[in-house]
């Protein structure tokens, strides 16, 4: 299977490097081109047989399957370049939330899918997001979750829940990654206790909480009623948190949310501009 990829920023790359990691494509089978080529030939340098097409164009002549990894107001330069050299027995799978799968489908005469991946696919984990298009066989659906079962646990979601599912599976990474960074911090600033130390102390919490929840028969209720004995110092801090946290986790949503309508909007004008 030969499998294309535009754009090898940070999501191409990643979406590549899991693949061959996880044996489901060879260097062989990949074709991509970025326009920056020096990002595309990094690439091919720690994959070699990995080929670099010219041109966009170029990409979608010699790949059934192609995968669209740029940003959301990339995508109009890319269809203008792409359209007229795609056909209806190809598969075209964009990453990016909020490109509407129908708009895509008025683009181009391919089968459209959006997956959404998240970083945690690095290490061939966490969930990637399925939204099939309306052309999509029974066999390309089933080609596209196997492809992703290698790297991810597949979820179909709904697209009008991208947004919200994005928030966890994809920027959730970052978002408790911060909350941490800022447990950290506290413990330095409140005891003085080394930051190296500190760091290194949440970062190891982490893992073992990853396989407490994922191979521990945890979860994230009974992982809370199992440290946090009554009266106990865990219970004291739960409570406080409880009662302090407030609604940033809400505020947090409807921000995503907020940028997201924009992002909707910016990428609705841009395909309405005549070129
Ligand atoms: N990062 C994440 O964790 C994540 C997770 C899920 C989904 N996504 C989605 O994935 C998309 C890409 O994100 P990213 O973080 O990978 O962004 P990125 O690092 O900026 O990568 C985008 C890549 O597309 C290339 N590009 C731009 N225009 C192009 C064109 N006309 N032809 C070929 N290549 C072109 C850019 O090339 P240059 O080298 O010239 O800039 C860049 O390497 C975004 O829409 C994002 O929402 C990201």
């Amino acid at each position: 299977m030969t499998i294309g990829f535009i754009g090898t920023g940070s999501m191409g790359s990643t979406l590549i490097q899991a693949f061959i990691d996880a044996k489901r494509l060879a260097p062989e089978e990949i074709v991509v081109y970025n326009r920056t080529r020096s990002k595309a030939e990094k690439l091919q340098k720690q994959y070699p047989g990995l080929r670099i097409a010219a041109n966009n164009r170029e990409l979608v002549q010699q790949t059934p399957i192609f995968f669209l990894c740029i940003k959301p107001h990339e995508f109009r330069t890319v269809l203008d370049e792409i359209k007229d050299h795609v056909h209806d027995d190809q598969i075209a799978v964009s990453i990016t939330s909020p490109v509407m799968i129908r708009d895509l489908e008025e683009w181009l005469p391919a089968k459209i899918a959006k997956i959404i991946p998240s970083i945690t696919q690095a290490v061939l984990s966490g969930n990637s997001l399925v939204i099939p298009g309306t052309r999509l066989s029974e066999t390309d659906r089933n080609t596209l979750w196997n492809l992703f079962a290698a790297i991810s646990r597949p979820l179909l979601i709904e697209e009008n829940h991208v947004r919200i599912a994005s928030d966890l599976a994809c920027c959730g990474p970052a978002f408790m990654a911060n909350l941490l960074e800022k447990l950290a911090d506290a413990a330095v600033e409140e005891t003085q206790l080394p930051r190296e130390q500190a760091l290194s102390l949440v970062t190891q919490m982490t893992e073992g909480l990853g396989g407490l929840l994922s191979v521990g028969g945890f979860t994230l209720q009974s992982l809370q009623e199992r440290v946090a004995v009554p009266g106990g110092i865990t219970r004291k801090g739960l409570d406080l948190l409880d009662a302090e946290i407030g609604p940033v986790f809400h505020d947090l949503i409807r921000l995503t949310h907020t940028k997201y309508a924009a992002d909707i909007q910016q990428v609705k004008s841009s395909f309405q501009t005549e070129k």
